[in-house]
């Protein structure tokens, strides 16, 4: 039987990479996301991947969530906690609504949905725990204390539950993307895109999110059962850490 995997976020652009790369390495994908019913019907339409509408900055939701999908494909052997927001502005002009929001989904929300699968995953002595962090957890990013601080506490978060997961058979790994192309970063004014930060990235271009799905795959897969508690930075040598 094939192993389940959870894609928080997984019906579009990095996470419906994820999500996509995942089903055709042969797992049962599941794909939460947050809202967006008409792109979440999309992509099941397209791809056959069944979808599921949780908020992951709501713990029970994460918990019933859960419990659906397992009753549906199975028990969870992967989960990526993909889902993420951004609420940017100046820490002068930053309100607390858009600190919270973004702790909320993109740091507790790690802690949401990994907290309710951890047991299984210990019972049965396997799991893979991928956390989609970012290039601005690792360096900062002004415009961005609250998506920086979330992002860094990910990679925290990973290395601490990485030594608690280790002799149950448990992976806890981080990926670091620097910018890639989807709507998230099209959002982005395109003079500050072309002038700014292209300009930064030595391969010269965005990075595409199959790019990243690819980390996703190795990550979750039986040969990379001796990492733990890393981070891959796949940043096109944008930072170096
Ligand atoms: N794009 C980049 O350059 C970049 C760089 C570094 C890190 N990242 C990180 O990579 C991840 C994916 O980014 P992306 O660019 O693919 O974002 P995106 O295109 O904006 O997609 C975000 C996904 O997350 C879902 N989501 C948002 N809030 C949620 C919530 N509360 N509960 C459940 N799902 C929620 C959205 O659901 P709906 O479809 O329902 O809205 C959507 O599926 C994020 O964690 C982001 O911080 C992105």
């Amino acid at each position: 039987m094939s192993k389940v995997a959870i894609v928080t976020g997984g019906s579009r652009g990095i996470g419906a990479a994820i999500s996509i790369a995942l089903k055709n390495a042969g797992y049962s994908v599941a794909a939460n996301y947050a809202g967006n019913d008409e792109a979440a019907a999309k992509f099941k339409a397209e791809t056959g991947i069944p979808v599921y509408k949780w908020s992951v900055a709501d713990y029970d939701a994460c918990a019933a969530g859960i419990s659906r999908v397992e009753a549906d494909l199975g028990p969870v052997a992967v989960l990526v906690n993909n889902a993420g927001i951004t609420r940017d502005a100046m820490f002068h002009k930053m309100t607390p609504a858009q600190w919270k929001e973004v702790i909320d989904t993109n740091l507790s929300g790690v802690f949401n949905m990994t907290h309710p699968a951890w047991n299984g995953m210990r019972e049965r002595k396997f799991g893979r725990v991928i956390t989609i962090s970012s290039i601005n957890g690792q360096k900062g990013q002004a415009g961005q204390a609250n998506y920086s601080a979330a992002k860094a506490g990910d990679i925290g978060f990973s290395k601490a539950l990485a030594q608690e997961g280790a002799r149950a058979g448990i992976t806890v790994n981080v990926i670091c993307p620097g910018y890639i192309a989807t709507e998230m970063v099209k959002a982005i004014d395109e003079k500050v895109l072309n002038e700014r930060i292209i300009p930064q990235i030595p391969v010269g271009r965005l990075g595409e999110p199959e790019e990243i799905a690819r980390c996703v795959v190795f990550l979750a897969s039986d040969e990379a059962g001796f990492i733990t508690g890393s981070t891959i930075t796949a940043n096109g040598g944008q930072y170096f850490v």
